[in-house]
C-alpha cells in the first residue's frame, strides 16, 4: 500500500475533528473522499501533509509513518498537495508559475514532468504561456495550481475540491486533467462534495461524516447504497 491512514484523530484546540479516520490509496488508483461541507475532508488532507498534526494514529507513506514531519519534508518524500484555495503567483507568468513547482534535490525517477510535457497535457495553459497568473480565469487558475504541483513529480497527489465553484464545462476540463495525470501513473486522493464528479473519476470512494468514515466501496456500491446517499450526501 502506498499511502495508509490508520485511525487518525485530529483536533483543533479542543474540537475533536477527525475521530478515527482510516483509509488507503494504492499505486494506480483514484480514490475519492466524499462528504458534505464541514465534515473533515480538508482536515484529512492537512493531516496527511503535516499542516495539522494528528494527536494519534498513523499516516504510513511508502512504509514509513510520516506523522510529525514538517510539510516540506512530506512534500519532498513525494506527497503532492493541491489546496482548496487556488494558490498561484498572480504576478508571475504561467511558465514561471510552473517552474516554481520544481523541487530541487529530488530523487531521480525516469519519467519526470517538464514544462513542455505539462503543456502537452494542458494545452489551455500552453496558450497562456506568457500571461500573468492573475489574468487567468478561475478554471485556468485551478489547472495551473494542479499543473504546478505535478511539476514536483509527486508519487501521490492530494487534491481538495478541484471543481468547486467552476462552470460545468470547466469542470469537465478539470476532470480530464485529473484523468490524464492518473494515466500518466500518479495515484490520486481526491476530496469532493459532488458525488457525480466522484463517481466519474474514482475507482473507490470513502464517505466521511462528522470526522468518521461511514462508507467505503466502489462507485456501483455507492450508487446502490441509498440510505448512505440520502443521509450523508448532497445528491
Ligand atoms: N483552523 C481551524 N480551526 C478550528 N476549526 C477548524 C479549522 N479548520 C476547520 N475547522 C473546523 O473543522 C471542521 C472540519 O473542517 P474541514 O476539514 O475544513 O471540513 P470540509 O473540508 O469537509 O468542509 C469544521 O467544523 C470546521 O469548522
Ligand atoms: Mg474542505
Amino acid at each position: 500500500m502506498l499511502l495508509e491512514l490508520k485511525e487518525l484523530h485530529t483536533y483543533y484546540e479542543e474540537s475533536h475533528i477527525l475521530q478515527g479516520v482510516s483509509l488507503n490509496v494504492d499505486r494506480g488508483e483514484i480514490v475519492c473522499l466524499l462528504g458534505r461541507n464541514g465534515v473533515g475532508k480538508s482536515t484529512t488532507l492537512k493531516s496527511i501533509i503535516g499542516l495539522v498534526e494528528p494527536r494519534s494514529g498513523q499516516v504510513v507513506f511508502k512504509g514509513r509513518d510520516i506523522v510529525g514531519m514538517p510539510p516540506y519534508t512530506i512534500a519532498k518524500l513525494g506527497v503532492g498537495y493541491v489546496p482548496e484555495e487556488r494558490r498561484i503567483f498572480p504576478t508571475l507568468t504561467v511558465r514561471e508559475n510552473l517552474l516554481m513547482g520544481i523541487k530541487p534535490g529530488q530523487e531521480g525517477n525516469g519519467d519526470r514532468w517538464t514544462v513542455e510535457k505539462v503543456y502537452k497535457y494542458f494545452p489551455a495553459l500552453q496558450a497562456r504561456d506568457k500571461q500573468k497568473g492573475g489574468h487567468l480565469s478561475g478554471g485556468e487558475q485551478q489547472m495551473l495550481t494542479i499543473a504546478r504541483t505535478i511539476m514536483g513529480n509527486p508519487e501521490v497527489l492530494l487534491i481538495d475540491e478541484p471543481t468547486e465553484g467552476l462552470a460545468p464545462l470547466i469542470v469537465e476540463t478539470v476532470e480530464e486533467v485529473i484523468r490524464d495525470i492518473h494515466q500518466h501513473g500518479t495515484p490520486i486522493l481526491l476530496v469532493e462534495q459532488n458525488m457525480r464528479v466522484a463517481v466519474r473519476l474514482a475507482g473507490r470512494i470513502y464517505v466521511i461524516s462528522k470526522g468518521t468514515i461511514v462508507f467505503q466501496g466502489t462507485c456501483e456500491e455507492l450508487n446502490g447504497a441509498h440510505e448512505i446517499r440520502e443521509k450523508y450526501l448532497e445528491v
